[in-house]
């Protein structure tokens, strides 16, 4: 049995003001007239048996929307306060039986070549059913320091780095074993629960602790309150000795910060001027003058305009106007 397990419990702070704690990105209309989220679900319709979803007390109601619409039954798994990807995949298997293969994705990826992605899930269920912790690596373009980072020999893997320093990244790329993690994971529920238990011993019984209270899906703020903020990449992904990698053919995107949305908007034909720079959210007419690969984002209710390089950084506002409330 295949569980598609859909994570959708981050807020997209690095898109803001697109992405708002009311309206995260997974769920904005921007592309192609769907949501990503409805287009995770899509995606793996044919592969999974089960749906299951873990998010949050304040987005539940647009993953309801979403899969009401298609008359998708789904396992509903609402986080009262997010505590990060380890704790959500561990409340997902312990949802599931030891056995179940889980097929855990993020829900703001843009996914091409849907016949490949299909072939590459084939081979990460078959290695999952023997006990291995499967990544999916993506042959990577340019030092990027928000992603993990997979050396592998083969289809095995030797180290696992989440977000490396600039420097570690250039020298990953360098040596040529190297791998992008496209941040889904393919598992039996019952090993992850003892890689967690074996490295991430806190994690384990917190979130333990608050999934055997919860009700009816929902988790009680105070328990969750105790698991430690850690994702599963640092928890698990750079620890376990089981982890495997499928090098992945298929096309991928993160939309995780602008500069991806960038790079993504660039390929489907979105105008850029002569100096690298590109106008989101209006039509606008925009001058740039004096300035490079600089993004102007408009919002009816706020404006960023940043340097490209500095992606990362938007993350930092969002965090100051959520300490200004
Ligand atoms: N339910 C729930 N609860 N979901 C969460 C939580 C949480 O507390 N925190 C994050 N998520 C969801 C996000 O919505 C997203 O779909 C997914 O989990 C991954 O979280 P991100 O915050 O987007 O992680 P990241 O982009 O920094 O890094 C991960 O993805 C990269 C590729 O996109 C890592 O796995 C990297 O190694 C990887 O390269
Ligand atoms: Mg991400």
């Amino acid at each position: 049995l295949v569980t598609h397990v859909i994570l959708t419990g981050g807020v997209g702070s690095r898109l803001w003001p697109l992405s708002r704690k009311s309206q995260p990105k997974q769920y904005l209309d921007i592309f192609e007239g769907k949501s990503l989220f409805e287009m995770t679900v899509d995606r793996n319709r044919n592969i999974a048996d089960k749906v299951m979803v873990v998010g949050n007390i304040d987005n539940c109601h647009l993953s309801k929307a979403v899969l009401e619409k298609s008359n998708t039954s789904y396992i509903d798994i609402i986080e009262s306060t997010p505590r990060n990807t380890a704790a959500a995949i561990a409340f997902a298997s312990f949802a599931s039986n030891e056995d179940d293969i889980l097929l855990v994705t993020p829900s703001d990826h843009i996914i091409g070549e849907i016949e490949r992605y299909e072939e590459a899930i084939q081979e990460a269920i078959e290695k999952a059913s023997h006990g291995a912790i499967v990544t999916f690596g993506i042959v990577p373009t340019k030092p990027e320091t928000g992603y993990g980072y997979i050396e592998r020999n083969g289809d095995n893997v030797l180290s696992f780095r989440e977000k490396p320093n600039q420097v570690t990244a250039r020298d990953f790329i360098a040596k040529g074993n190297f791998l992008w993690n496209s941040g889904m994971f393919c598992f039996k529920a019952g090993v992850f629960l003892e890689e967690l238990k074996m490295y991430a011993p806190k994690v384990f019984e917190t979130a333990k602790l608050a999934w055997e209270n919860n009700d009816e899906g929902n988790l009680d703020l105070a328990l969750s309150l105790d698991i430690p903020s850690i994702s599963i990449d640092y928890a698990v992904m750079e620890r376990s000795k089981k982890i495997k990698v499928v090098g992945s053919q298929f096309e991928w995107s993160d939309l995780g910060s602008f500069e991806s949305v960038y790079d993504y908007l660039k390929t489907i034909g979105h105008p850029v001027d002569e100096n690298g720079n590109m106008v989101i959210g209006t039509k606008n007419y925009t001058a740039f003058i004096g300035v490079q690969d600089t993004i102007f984002v408009h919002t009816d209710t706020a404006n960023l305009i940043l340097k490209k390089e500095f992606s990362q950084d938007v993350k930092s506002v969002y965090s100051a106007l959520e300490r200004a409330k």
